[in-house]
C-alpha cells in the first residue's frame, strides 16, 4: 500500500544535502556560530523578500510576535486581540507581557473577523495581532481600517504565511511588524528553531536587535534586561539556502491545492477563496461532520492527517481566569470539530497526491 506521511522533512534535506553540509562546514571551520555573515546576509534577503526595510534573526517565532510587543511597550494595563484558533503561541506572546489577552472570532476564511474584533475594541486596546492561518493572508485592509478609527495597532502572526499576498501584498509587509516562524514544519524553515521579524520601523528593528541580545548595547552596557534569543548562524545559512526556492515550493503548493480543490469540492467542504488572494497553503483544511471518522479512514489507507487545532485556545485550561466557555466564539469552536488537514508539501509526487484523493473519496463512497 502506498504510504503518504503528513510530513517528510527528508525528501527536502536529500535535495539540498550537499549545499547544507557545505555551509555547515565552512562555517564550523570558521567557528562562527552566533551572529556572523550569513544571519546578516539572511536578514537583508528576507526583508526584501517580504518588501520591507528590515528583518531581525530570532530563535523562534514565538519570540518573533512576542518581542516586538515588549519592544512597543506593550503590557500591564493595555489589551490584545487575537484569534482563538490559533497555535497557542499567539495567545501567550500577549499574555507573557502582561497585557489581557482577548479573544474574537474568526470568518469563514478562519482568520480573525474584523467585524468583530472591532467589537472587541475597548479604550485599553492596544493592538489587534492578526494571525494568517494556514497560510492566508486575514483581511488586513479593513483591519487597517480599524487601525485609522480606534488608533490601535495592527501586527502580523505571519508564522504560516511566508509568501502569501492578499491584493499584492506580502505577508509581513502590512502590520506594523510580522513575526515569522522557521520551525521544521514550515513553508520556509530551518533545521531547528528559528524565527524572523520583519517591519519598516526602524526604532523597533534597532529595540528588537537588543532585545534578542540580553538588552546589550555592546560588550558591556546593558540598557535593559532582554533574552538571549538569537537565530544561530549555520541556521541563517541554510535559510539562505532555502529562501532561494521558497517561490518554486510555494507554487507547487499551491498547485496541490488546487487539485485538492478541483477533486474535493463537492465531496467535503474546500477553502474558497477571494481573487485578491494568493494564499501558500501552509496547511490545506478541509472539513467535513465526520471528520473523526475520516481520519482514522485515511489512516487505514496509509495517509497521514492532522487536526490544527482540535482545542480552541479560550477553551484551553491556561485560559481559565479569562472566562470565556464553550459557545464564546462559535464559529471557531465549529472548526475545530470539523477541520482536518491533509498532506501537502512541495516534495508530495503526483501519485501520492492522487493516493491522498482518492482515500478521502472512498470514505464517502
Ligand atoms: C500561528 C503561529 N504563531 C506562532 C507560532 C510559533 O512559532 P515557533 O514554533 O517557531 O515558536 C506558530 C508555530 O507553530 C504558529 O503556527
Amino acid at each position: 500500500m502506498l504510504r503518504v506521511e503528513f510530513v517528510n522533512l527528508g525528501r527536502q534535506y536529500d535535495a539540498l544535502r550537499d549545499e547544507i553540509l557545505d555551509a555547515f562546514d565552512r562555517l564550523s571551520r570558521q567557528g562562527a556560530y552566533v551572529f556572523g555573515s550569513e544571519l546578516e546576509a539572511f536578514e537583508n534577503e528576507f526583508a526584501s523578500y517580504c518588501g520591507t526595510r528590515r528583518a531581525v534573526g530570532l530563535g523562534n517565532g514565538s519570540d518573533a510576535i512576542h518581542l516586538p510587543l515588549l519592544a512597543l511597550g506593550v503590557g500591564l494595563g493595555d489589551e490584545v486581540i487575537t484569534a482563538p484558533n490559533s497555535f497557542v503561541a499567539s495567545a501567550w506572546a500577549i499574555a507573557r507581557t502582561g497585557a489581557k489577552l482577548v479573544f474574537s472570532d474568526v470568518g469563514d476564511d478562519m482568520n480573525l473577523d474584523p467585524e468583530k474584533a472591532e467589537q472587541a475594541i475597548t479604550d485599553k486596546t492596544k493592538a489587534i495581532l492578526v494571525v494568517h492561518l494556514t497560510g492566508r493572508i486575514a483581511r488586513m485592509e479593513v483591519f487597517e481600517s480599524l487601525k485609522e478609527r480606534h488608533g490601535v495597532v495592527i501586527l502580523e502572526d505571519a508564522a504560516q504565511a511566508v509568501g502569501a499576498r492578499r491584493n499584492g501584498r506580502k505577508a509581513g509587509s502590512i502590520g506594523l511588524f510580522a513575526g515569522f516562524s522557521l520551525h521544521p514544519l514550515k513553508n520556509l524553515h530551518v533545521h531547528g528553531d528559528g524565527g524572523i521579524c520583519v517591519t519598516n520601523d526602524e526604532k523597533l528593528a534597532d529595540s528588537l536587535t537588543r532585545y534578542r541580545n540580553h538588552g546589550l548595547e555592546n560588550r558591556n552596557e546593558c540598557l535593559f534586561w532582554g533574552v538571549n534569543s538569537r537565530l544561530d548562524n549555520i541556521q541563517a545559512a541554510i535559510g539562505r539556502i532555502k529562501l532561494r526556492r521558497l517561490e518554486d515550493w510555494n507554487s507547487r503548493y499551491r498547485e496541490i491545492a488546487r487539485y485538492y480543490n478541483s477533486e474535493l469540492s463537492g465531496v467535503v467542504e474546500t477553502p474558497t477563496l477571494e481573487d485578491n488572494e494568493e494564499p501558500v497553503y501552509h496547511r490545506y483544511m478541509l472539513q467535513c461532520d465526520q471528520r473523526d471518522e475520516l481520519m482514522k479512514h485515511l489512516d487505514d489507507r496509509g495517509v497521514g492527517s492532522a487536526i490544527n487545532y482540535p482545542v480552541p485556545l479560550h477553551l484551553q485550561p491556561a485560559a481559565q481566569s479569562l472566562g470565556y466557555k464553550r459557545g464564546s466564539f462559535p464559529v471557531a469552536e465549529r472548526l475545530a470539530d470539523r477541520i482536518l488537514s491533509i498532506p501537502l508539501y512541495s516534495e508530495l509526487e503526483d501519485n501520492e497526491v492522487e493516493h491522498v484523493v482518492a482515500s478521502v473519496k472512498s470514505y464517502f463512497q
